[in-house]
């Protein structure tokens, strides 16, 4: 049967017929208190969801003065697109894919709210493994990783309820949450442990509204791969407090050549778990907006509702492209092997030259990341007194050597920056060079360092 909900009917005359001037009180003529309840001027204010919306990357970069050296190209080590520069393209077979997709003329209507049957079909059976079994009922479909995370953390939480997410972690878990009257407790990764989760702390956060844990590996801001034994301890706090997971894996199998990744649902036995993904990094085309989530529930936690949930807030919007959902057949089964590894073995050797030249510049602080595409830089703030903070000290970064990186307090981080590794490897070691300079320029010993030196 044709669902004619969505249609407004019309009079002939364009005008709506349930909500025509003659219409309003069913009797052709509108009613005394409508006429007192009239506006007399426009009072149009913005949603409290709309104020509540903050991104803090944005409110953080546009409040800085960046007004860079004009003797010095800029160099933006900032920016999470891996084709800004142009060194990285997608495989052919990629965009063939797209082409063939467009060609059939078979994808430019309306596909289920979810997904094609196929395409999910697809997507499940890349992704499906011994341990964590995954049909095409399982996937959903969704515009890019981020709208992924939306849904699952709308389908998870109600407001007042908690979430928690890694601190430092990406933005985007707070901005969602926060708009929708949903708490939000930070917890520690430790710099020590390669950023590894404080689990105690971690676990000392949750209470009875906590409803969702956010787990983003391989990470970002961090560049860190998480053990199997890490994940399995990560599962253990979990599954004592009955917590389920959204699993943040759009870095999922982006691991420098010899190191290993696993997925969190490969090893969960009965903690129910949200994983949410894309084509954006791993094939390099985050315009594509193109993710999903892939719900693991062996034991049937979730059960029908958490999947019924997800199918109503999918169809708010109709969130994955047509198109790309006609190509991710071709995307996902015949893109080569040495596409991933060329493009991972790029990302490691930039990681290894950024990390050579400077974690050996005094005043700075870095872990050497195995996987994603950044890497965090610390910055010893007692030895660089001219500045306050990370935001100052970047700022400046820019004003002298034209080298802009994102200050961490973005990532609720302070003292630490972070750096990109996707642009161009002679581009990377100009960056550091100039780094190394300016470090050395506002590098001072501390009162104490200087103490023990005379004596
Ligand atoms: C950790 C993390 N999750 C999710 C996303 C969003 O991915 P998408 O562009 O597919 O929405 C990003 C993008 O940078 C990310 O870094």
């Amino acid at each position: 049967m044709e669902d004619n909900s969505y249609v407004v009917k019309m009079n002939g005359n364009g005008v709506n017929e349930n909500n025509s001037l003659n219409g309003v009180n069913g009797k052709g003529s509108v009613s005394k208190s409508k006429q007192k309840s009239r506006r007399q001027r426009w009072n149009i204010r913005p949603s409290e969801i709309s104020i509540n919306t903050l991104n803090p990357i944005r409110a953080i970069v546009d409040g800085m003065k960046l007004s860079p050296n004009p003797g010095k190209p800029m160099i933006a080590l900032s920016i999470g697109d891996p084709t800004v520069f142009g060194n990285l393209p997608t495989d052919e077979k990629v965009t063939q894919a797209l082409k063939d997709a467009i060609d059939s003329h078979k994808y430019n209507g309306y596909a289920p709210s979810v997904g094609y049957q196929k395409s999910r079909d697809v997507v499940a059976n890349f992704y499906t493994c011994p341990e964590a079994p995954l049909e095409a009922e399982d996937v959903v479909l969704t515009s890019g990783c981020s709208q992924a995370i939306d849904l699952a953390i709308t389908v998870l939480c109600n407001p007042g309820d908690n979430i928690l997410i890694p601190c430092p972690g990406f933005s985007l878990y707070k901005t969602l949450a926060v708009s929708l009257g949903i708490q939000v407790k930070l917890y520690n990764l430790l710099p020590e442990k390669s950023w590894e989760i404080d689990l105690q702390h971690m676990e000392s956060l949750i209470d009875d509204r906590t409803t969702c844990l956010i787990i983003n590996n391989p990470s970002n801001p961090c560049g860190s791969v998480y053990s199997k034994e890490h994940l399995q301890n990560v599962l253990s706090v979990a599954s004592k407090n009955c917590i389920p997971i959204l699993a943040d894996e759009i870095y999922g199998d982006m691991v420098f050549p010899g190191c290993k990744y696993q997925s969190m649902a490969s090893l969960s036995s009965d903690v129910p778990i949200l994983a949410c993904g894309g084509l954006a990094k791993r094939w390099l085309v985050p315009g594509w907006r193109m993710g999903w989530i892939l719900i693991h529930d062996r034991n049937q936690i979730f059960g029908k509702e958490i999947r019924q949930g997800l199918v109503h807030l999918s169809q708010r919007i109709m969130g994955a492209c047509t198109i790309v959902q006609g190509a991710i057949e071709s995307i996902l089964n015949d893109t080569p092997q040495e596409f991933y590894y060329r493009t991972l073995s790029f990302l490691k050797s930039n990681s290894e030259i950024c990390f050579s030249e400077l974690s050996t510049v005094p005043g700075l602080t870095l872990v050497l990341p195995a996987g994603a595409m950044y890497l965090m830089v610390g910055i010893e703030m007692e030895h660089f007194p001219e500045f306050q903070n990370d935001v100052q000290f970047t700022e400046r970064l820019v004003t002298e050597q034209s080298v802009f990186c994102l200050p961490a307090t973005a990532f609720e981080y302070p003292n630490y920056f972070r750096i990109v590794v996707t642009v161009p490897e002679e581009m990377m070691m100009e960056a550091c060079a100039r780094i190394r300079e300016f470090c050395q320029r506002h590098y001072r010993p501390c009162s104490q360092d200087s103490n023990e030196l005379d004596q």
